[in-house]
């Protein structure tokens, strides 16, 4: 089994994995040999703080050994094809991680792997991280089902995923874009066959209003860089501050994947603030790394 996309995963998987990651969080720091005698291989075209950080740390913690692989050191830097390099990795390690700019990395990695291969971000699916927002979730707000999610910002690869688990698992939500950067129609039309109920609007007032949850991602993604003049102009009013705040449900949250961009779409006292869960939303990352690593590579 692979993990490209949030829609690998059925809704009684999704539970089963945020169960396990609770039970993880519970025994933190217990050492555990799961993993024992097994390699991980993960792949970074990109940079990465909570992602390489939560991986290896969740592979040592299972016994498993990780493997940090910058993509411009192997000979993938150099033209040796992606199918090539997921051909020989896979007679050596149990498992690969791939963060990436192309999805179609991800697709071709696992194509041409004999073993499970996840995807640590591309730029269409963050699917690690949508898990550690869900178990944030459903800590905080005791369930996931009928939640509201606001999605104030980029309709981007944490977006995306973020759609199709709330299709998943029940949630409504209301995406609020400038005209131009609203998530793709593919990935409506995929939340759409999975039961999912999403709006999208240009005002993140209407978005914000009643919500559970409010969760924003930076302006400007690895690989948009080029148009950050542009971006910062465009996405000005997109920001997560106590205004928005005030707008959602009183019990609501808020959350973003980080790294955030303070000052620009959420503000200090919105991420330090009593609504703030992003920093357990960030532990939550190893928790969760842990269940999906036992789960495919057990
Ligand atoms: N949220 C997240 O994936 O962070 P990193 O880019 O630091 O891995
Ligand atoms: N959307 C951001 C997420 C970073 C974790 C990016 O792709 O850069």
């Amino acid at each position: 089994m692979n993990l490209l996309s949030i829609a690998d995963l059925t809704r009684d998987q999704i539970i089963q994995l945020l169960d396990r990651a609770d039970a993880f969080k519970d025994e933190r720091g217990k050492p555990s040999d799961i993993l024992a005698g097994k390699n991980l291989a993960m792949i970074f075209e990109k940079p990465s703080t909570r992602t390489r950080v939560s991986l290896e740390v969740a592979a040592s913690d299972l016994g498993c050994h990780p493997l940090y692989l910058s993509a411009g050191e192997l000979q993938l830097g150099r033209g040796e094809t992606v199918a090539d390099t997921a051909r020989v990795l896979s007679r050596f390690v149990q498992g690969i991680t791939a963060r990436v700019y192309s999805h179609s990395t991800v697709v071709q990695l696992a194509a041409n792997s004999r073993v499970p291969v996840i995807n640590a971000l591309s730029d269409w699916e963050h699917p690690l991280q949508i898990l550690a927002d869900l178990q944030t979730m459903r800590q905080n707000l005791g369930r996931l089902e009928g939640l509201k999610i606001a999605w104030i910002g980029d309709g981007n690869n944490v977006c995306n995923s973020l759609i199709l688990a709330s299709a998943l698992m029940g949630m409504s939500m209301t995406v609020a874009s400038p005209a131009g950067y609203e998530p793709k129609p593919s990935i409506l039309g995929e939340s759409k066959a999975l039961g999912g109920d999403v709006t999208v609007v240009t005002d993140p007032a209407i978005a914000a209003k009643g919500a559970d949850v409010v969760e924003t991602d930076t302006w400007i993604s690895m690989g948009d860089e080029k148009d950050e003049a542009e971006r910062l102009r465009i996405f000005s009013k997109y920001q997560v501050n106590k205004g928005i705040m005030g707008l959602a449900g009183k019990e609501a949250i808020a959350l973003h994947c980080l790294p955030a961009h303070r000052g620009q779409e959420i503000t200090d006292d919105v991420m330090d603030g009593p609504q703030s869960a992003i920093f357990d939303e960030a532990e939550n990352r190893l928790h969760t790394s842990k269940a999906v690593l036992e789960r495919l590579m057990r």
